[in-house]
């Protein structure tokens, strides 16, 4: 049996007040589609279609970003979830089985999607419904049972105030009968208080219908007010502290961290406030990051400490100390046992096993050796203000305090550069370079100065 999945995220999100797509509008710094997509991906239909809308063209440089096969059908005119799975009729064509999801709620998960087809396999029915029980169910399509039989969702804005009080909603995620869905969308009609064409109207028109009710019930929860995305980003922000103090990692308070979804921390790491960790970092054992610090996809190794440390698109290795207060930009690799101190700042360089970087220094485009020295205030002149070029720096270098090195240049194994030197040519191994001038003495110059003044 083949399966596709269509996923609605055309709406514009009005009561967002956003001048973006609302799906784009983000749960722990990734976009709400991103959520759905990877349960998506993680269920592995064989074709997954996304609906556009409302600034299209963001939606498609968000989905550009992913590495998945996605593909993308236009709704010209925002009238109804009903009418946004009519764009996508090639898709629901082409499978046995459609999936409906909203671009909108973040924990849909692969889990629910595979239970939730399970039963929709054996039920037989035409379509299946994901529902919940919430304590609020405010703003959401309930569904209405006769007898205990499901038989149809009723929008909020349509419902009688007894059907208000139900607490079973939809939450917006089907299984379809690829022919049922195909037949009966045409058939749709926008005869409700929103003047919309509802998908949820296909479970009438169908009329065979099941409910799968899952027993999480925050997969159903969506956002259409910044204050409903707030609340999914609280909900999320504990969902990942549970899972990783399961994992063995320690936080002594919570104050300020926040860590995306897709983070993945070793036993025994602590972690300190007011520190963020996002995108595909991974962290190993025994750490201690933070306080203060910024890490986004970057892969870290065991026994580090970061303190007071921003850090991007880099790799740190295990046993190393870095900070307070210094910044790995991307494409930085450090080694090993590396010591970098206070006021550093490294890009797109290789820094060797054992080599200490400790104060107010400027590393890029560089790749250093192992055991290299660097003194307090040293500078790699990576850029003529056109071209950049790299500083190749041997091991066991000892680069004196306030060198530049002006690239391209490279100090070869065991060399030393004096204190306050600028350095333009290669500097040989086990060499000493030195440029600057001889200190003068002017004997009993205050005295001269101060009598010329008077
Ligand atoms: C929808 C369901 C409701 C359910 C809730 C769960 C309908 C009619 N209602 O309501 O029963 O409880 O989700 O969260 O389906 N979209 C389009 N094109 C459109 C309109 C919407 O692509 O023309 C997309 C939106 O971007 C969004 C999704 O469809 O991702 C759902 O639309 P939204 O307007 O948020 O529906 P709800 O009112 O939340
Ligand atoms: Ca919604």
């Amino acid at each position: 049996m083949t399966t596709g999945c269509v996923i609605l995220a055309g709406g514009e999100g009005k009561r967002m007040k956003s001048e973006r797509p609302k799906v784009l509008c983000e749960v722990l710094k990734k976009p709400m589609l991103g959520w759905v997509l990877d349960a998506a991906e993680e269920f592995g239909f064989d074709e997954i279609g996304v609906i556009t809308g409302f600034k299209c063209e963001l939606t498609e440089e968000y989905l550009q970003t992913r590495s998945g096969n996605i593909t993308t059908y236009y709704q010209k005119k925002q009238l109804g979830t009903g009418d946004a799975v009519k764009q996508a009729m090639e898709l629901v064509k082409g499978v046995d089985c459609v999936c409906v999801l909203n671009g909108d709620a973040p924990f849909i998960n692969a889990e629910t999607l595979r239970r939730s087809f399970e039963f929709h396999k054996s039920s037989g029915e035409d379509v299946t419904v994901i529902t919940a029980e919430i304590d609020d169910p405010t703003g959401y399509g309930r569904i209405i049972r006769e007898n205990g039989e499901f038989t149809a969702i009723r929008e909020h804005k349509d419902c009688s105030p007894e059907e208000a009080k139900i607490c079973e909603v939809n939450s917006g995620a089907y299984w379809f009968n690829a022919k049922a869905l195909a037949a009966a969308l045409p058939r749709l009609t926008s005869n409700n208080a929103n003047g919309e064409f509802y998908l949820t109207d296909c479970v009438e028109l169908i009329g065979r219908a099941g409910a799968f009710t899952s027993d999480d019930p925050d997969i159903v929860l969506g956002a259409n007010t910044r204050k409903a995305l707030f609340e999914l980003n609280e909900k999320a922000r504990e969902r990942v502290f549970e899972r990783l103090m399961n994992d063995g990692v320690d936080f002594i308070v919570k104050d300020g961290i926040i860590i995306g979804p897709d983070v993945k921390i070793g036993c025994d790491t602590l972690v300190l406030p007011n520190t963020v960790i996002l995108g595909k970092t991974t962290i190993g054992k025994n750490c201690e990051i933070g306080a203060n610090s910024h890490i986004e996809d970057c892969v870290i190794g065991d026994n580090v400490k970061l303190d007071n440390v921003k850090a991007v698109e880099s790799t740190v290795e295990d046993n190393v100390k870095i900070g307070p207060f210094a910044q790995l930009r991307p494409g930085t690799v450090i080694r090993r046992g590396v010591k970098i101190g206070d006021f550093v700042e490294i890009k797109n360089s290789d820094i060797g096993e054992n080599t200490s970087v400790a104060h107010l220094t400027y590393l890029g485009d560089s790749d250093v050796g192992r055991g290299v020295n660097f003194g307090c205030g040293c500078v790699t002149a990576n850029y003529d203000g056109v071209n950049k070029f790299r500083t190749e720096i041997g091991s066991n270098a000892f680069i004196g305090c306030n060198t530049n090195l002006i690239a391209p240049v490279k100090v070869g194994e065991n060399a030393t550069t004096g204190a306050g030197s600028t350095i333009t040519k290669e500097v040989p191994p086990n060499s000493l370079a030195v440029e600057r001038s001889q200190t003068r003495i002017i004997e009993n110059w205050q005295k001269n100065f101060k009598r010329k003044k008077k």
